[in-house]
């Protein structure tokens, strides 16, 4: 599904990301973890094209994307949770979903999409008129969720969702992003929140100062010890 080959991405001369490799399989769930600072939205706004790549190659489907626009590669089914949510905090809970259906391909799916989300998270349901930034922080993420699910990704980077949340939100938001695995959309997970990040996993990384420093199953990460010592206290 996704490949990211020596990857390098700058800002002005200092290096963000340096030599980064990394896969995701079709149907598959990875996350990418690491301390603050260390890269990980960098990688997220290089995979959708919002920064430029230095060097290297980022394929989708086998398709290089390394020369496409933002907006192509949300066309082929990329869609974004980024990090701080991001939502339109004057607008409604619903005009925020409407957002992530605006492309052509997702347009026609705007009803049905909705009755999902709101079948998935009632609260929003009964909320949908309700100014979004007037929303708990759990609830705005809920509406970041379902608004990048209205695009009917294939492929869904999630930057920190669990960012300011309370720890049972927390727990929320992952169930959430198992459930939506389940439904076969691959997802690269990106957190600080490694122990919460690597129980949803099946394969993960470990990003530090630009560089991939570790990777594996998440099982074979949980059970080394340097791994364990260096990044799972990290985070909430
Ligand atoms: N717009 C920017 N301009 C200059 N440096 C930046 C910019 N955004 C991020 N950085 C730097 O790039 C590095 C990686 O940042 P980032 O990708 O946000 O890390 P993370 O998401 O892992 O916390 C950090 O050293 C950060 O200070
Ligand atoms: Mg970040």
């Amino acid at each position: 599904m996704l490949r990211i080959e020596n990857l390098r991405v700058t800002y002005g001369e200092a290096a963000a990301l340096d030599n980064v490799s990394l896969w995701l399989g079709d149907g598959e769930i990875a996350c990418v973890i690491g301390p603050n600072g260390a890269g990980k939205t960098t990688l997220v706004n290089a995979i959708a094209r919002l920064l430029p790549a230095r060097s290297g190659k980022i394929s989708l489907d086998g398709e290089d994307m390394t020369g496409l626009t933002p907006q192509q590669v949300a066309d082929r089914g990329v869609a974004i949770i980024p990090e701080g949510r991001r939502l339109f905090t004057t607008m409604s809970v619903e005009e925020n979903l409407e957002l992530g259906c605006y492309r052509p391909a997702a347009r026609g799916h705007r009803a049905k999409g909705l009755a999902d989300i709101y079948a998935m998270f009632p609260i929003l349901a009964e909320r949908r008129r309700q100014i979004a930034g007037t929303l708990s922080g759990g609830q705005q993420q809920m509406v970041a969720i379902g608004r990048a699910l209205m695009a009917r990704p294939k492929l869904l980077l999630i930057d920190e969702p669990s960012l300011g949340l309370a720890p049972v939100v927390i727990t929320q938001v992952f169930e959430t992003i198992r459930r939506i695995h389940a439904r076969g959309v691959s997802i690269l997970l990106i957190e600080q929140n490694a122990a919460k990040a690597l129980a949803v996993s099946q394969r993960a990384c470990v990003l530090d100062c630009g560089a991939i420093v570790a990777e594996g199953t998440a099982q074979e990460l949980r059970g080394r010890p340097e791994i364990n010592a260096a990044y799972l206290g990290h985070g909430v």
